[in-house]
């Protein structure tokens, strides 16, 4: 098989370090790819966005299968695109269709679905410009802080904590206003939940579903979960606390709904969910839908599925995942985050990175690099991810540890206290 993947951060490698190794893999391509994924398939120059330019890639590269990364051309309908084109029809794409992507492209839309399905999620109300007196009164009942969602993308950055009432009221305003652009004229207030996170994921072909190894990501960007907001610094798969009467109770009252809520609704979804979950008082709640892996997370999670994983995007393609077996590592598997001096705020790229060559006991992979005259340069805040195995989290992160001090690149930062909670 042929198989292009969309992307190119450290979760598109990982997948695709993941699918290079099934012999069911014939070729590997990526759009676009970064230097990590170059040394294991063939980078295309093709944004995530240009679909023409991606239906070209396929019909060229005669691509069997195409596995779509990031969220944006979820959104942006790649899906449909490819199920309402002559040439693109019988080529699965694996990723939903537009209406389903709206569980993480719409807060509003998320919320509601949960809402109709009856699945644990915190109280919300939706409001748009001109209600402002309406949301005063809604979050007069709820305790503080205060959770103010843009409903659409916002890169991860729409999401707002705030203590103060008259604080989360100005603020509530500004995004009204147009603070995320088109994403917050719909803003979602909701209920802040106390509790211990963790990401779960599925893999469905819209009838039957596989969950995958679950794992923990760290999201901000100073030590003890202090600082800034990141797109992840790091993962830990598996994790403690989600045993097995935990993920039963997922299983149960939140991943079976969801599956039927989508066939309910008659939304296309062939694809992975990944549910953002809290723990409160011994109970899943859902945070968030994405509609994709989470990044770095995958980096993580794919050293722990042991069966083939072709196999597995075959039967989500064909619709017979119920077929299929996954079997996990029992090994603990856990990433480490590298990136660039500044990150989450201004940073430099075009750093040359080095000695990558010298790991041998990690798997490293890269999340924003590229090359540049045969030399790795770095090309985002996350610039590469060190994986692990280890009988246990704490001898997996020591191998990450050892290994990310033979990595350099100028400004180079990384967490040392990843897995700290747990
Ligand atoms: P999201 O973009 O929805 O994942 O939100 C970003 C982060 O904000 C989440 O990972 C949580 O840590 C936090 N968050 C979002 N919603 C809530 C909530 N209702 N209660 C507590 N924390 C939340
Ligand atoms: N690691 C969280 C995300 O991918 O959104």
């Amino acid at each position: 098989m042929k198989i292009l993947i969309i992307g190119s951060g450290g979760r598109e490698h990982a997948l695709g370090w993941k699918i290079n190794q099934s012999p069911k893999c014939e070729k590997l391509f990526f759009a676009p790819g970064n230097a990590g994924t170059s040394s294991i398939g063939t980078n295309l120059p093709i944004g995530v966005s240009n679909f023409e330019e991606i239906e070209k890639a396929v019909v060229d590269n005669k691509i069997d299968l195409v596995l779509v990364g990031p969220e944006v051309p979820l959104v942006e309908g790649i899906y449909d695109f490819f199920s309402t084109n002559e040439q693109l029809k019988k080529i699965p794409v694996v990723g939903p269709s537009k209406a389903g992507a709206e569980l993480e492209g719409s807060k509003d839309f998320a919320k509601a679905f949960m809402a109709k399905y009856n699945i644990p999620t915190a109280r919300y109300e939706t409001f748009v410009a001109g209600e402002i007196d309406k949301a005063a009164s809604f979050m007069k009942t709820l305790p503080s802080p205060y959770v103010l969602k843009a409903d659409g993308l916002a890169a991860g950055k729409g999401v707002l904590i705030i203590d103060d009432y008259n604080e989360a009221l100005a603020e509530l305003n500004e995004m009204l206003e147009g603070k995320f652009g088109q994403a917050s004229k719909k803003v979602v207030i909701e209920e802040f939940l106390s509790g211990i996170e963790l990401s779960v994921f599925v893999i469905t072909d819209g009838e039957n579903y596989k969950i995958l190894p679950e794992a923990k990501d760290y999201k901000r960007i100073g030590e003890g979960d202090t600082g800034l907001n990141t797109g992840g610094m790091g993962a830990v798969s598996p994790v403690p606390f989600a045993d097995q009467s935990f993920m039963q109770k997922v299983e149960e009252q939140i991943i079976i709904p969801t599956i039927e809520g989508l066939k309910n609704e008659q939304i296309d979804y062939k694809g992975f969910i990944f549910f953002g979950l809290i723990k409160v008082n011994g109970n899943p709640m859902v945070i968030e839908y994405n509609v994709r892996m989470g990044d770095p997370e995958t980096e993580a999670v794919m050293l722990r599925i042991k069966s083939d994983f072709v196999d597995l995007l075959e039967g989500v393609a064909m619709g017979n995942l119920n077929e299929k077996t996954i079997e996990f590592d029992e090994q603990n598997a856990v990433t480490v985050m590298l990136v660039s001096g500044g990150y989450p705020g201004d940073y430099e790229k075009g750093k040359e990175i080095t000695g990558t060559e010298n790991v041998k006991s990690s798997v490293v992979f890269h999340a924003g690099s590229k090359l540049e005259n045969n030399k790795v340069m770095s090309d985002g805040g996350r610039v590469i991810a060190v994986s692990s195995y280890g009988k246990n989290m704490n001898e997996a992160l020591a191998l990450s540890y050892q290994n990310a001090q033979k990595i350099n690149f100028e400004g180079k930062y990384f967490r040392k206290d990843i897995g700290f909670d747990l």
